[in-house]
């Protein structure tokens, strides 16, 4: 591996922990004005507790200040929105743009098991085969699509591909049995955290990821849709970086919300 994806990944995968927390917030590029992510000045504040960004050049260009120390990683598939064939997509965004971007990763999602599998797949062999000349490490998106079984098989099945055709990390779902699915994949695993879950349950979800063997998450709703978003990352970021146990990071999460709800009542008393 050379200088270049090792200096990217570093920005990725926390060097002191080996670890990362990515913040995704790239779901507008097929659910257009996401709850949560309407306003994308309210993921401003959660930026500096991620140690990445997953996110479109859109909402990069427009939405965030170029000065933040986070780093980015590029959402390049797209296509289709989710009225459509999801499976649809292409990469659309090149290798130059997210040089450009100063991106430290490029992500697209594959659809193994759906009506385009093949082309997806054959596109991430595309994306790798660009991005290595370019030493921009590749994440891998396995299992989107409204219809799949998210079980050990199949997203081992999915993980597995993706790290042979090249990815050098991959983001999927948690699962039972998920320590088969790391098991089975010779490349680091993410978690994304799927639709809102009460807190505490989001918390359990990452706890298991991470004594199972993931290497961190790339987690969107169950941050963003959290009463605490601020409560919910930091929360996620003990358990990730600090092993923290998911009670441990629920009293974090809590001590959190409560103090910013003191906070702005103290604002509006100011208002008086
Ligand atoms: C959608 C994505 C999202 O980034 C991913 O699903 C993570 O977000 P969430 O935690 O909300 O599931 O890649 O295709």
């Amino acid at each position: 591996m050379d200088f270049g994806l090792k200096n990217r990944l570093s920005k990725i995968f926390n060097p002191k922990t080996g670890k990362t927390v990515m913040l995704a917030v790239d779901h507008g590029y097929f659910q257009g004005p996401t709850t949560g992510l309407r306003d994308m000045k309210n993921i401003i504040p959660l930026i500096p507790n991620a140690d990445c960004l997953f996110v479109t050049r859109g909402i990069l260009r427009n939405c965030i200040d170029p000065k933040i120390e986070t780093s980015i990683c590029l959402r390049v598939s797209g296509g289709p929105s989710i009225l459509g064939e999801l499976s649809n997509e292409d990469i659309i965004v090149s290798m130059e743009e997210a040089v450009r971007l100063n991106a430290s990763g490029v992500g697209m999602s594959i659809f193994v098991g759906a009506q385009n599998e093949d082309r997806t797949v054959s596109n991430l062999g595309r994306l790798v085969n660009e991005a290595e000349r370019y030493g921009m490490p590749v994440l891998a998106i396995t299992a989107v699509g409204k219809e799949m079984v998210r079980d050990s098989r199949y997203l081992g099945l999915a993980c597995r591909m993706a790290a042979e055709i090249g990815a050098h990390f991959v983001k999927t779902y948690y699962c039972d049995d998920f320590h088969k699915v790391v098991e089975g994949c010779p490349v680091p695993i993410v978690i994304a955290g799927g639709k809102k879950l009460p807190e505490m349950d989001a918390l359990l979800m990452t706890e298991g990821a991470i004594k199972a063997g993931a290497k961190g998450v790339d987690m969107g709703r169950n941050i963003f849709q959290s009463d605490s978003p601020t409560g919910m990352i930091k929360a996620v970021r003990a358990i990730v970086h600090k092993g923290a146990t998911a009670q441990e990071a629920y009293d974090i999460y809590q001590k959190s919300k409560k103090s910013s709800a003191v906070e702005t009542a103290d604002t509006a008393m100011e208002k008086v």
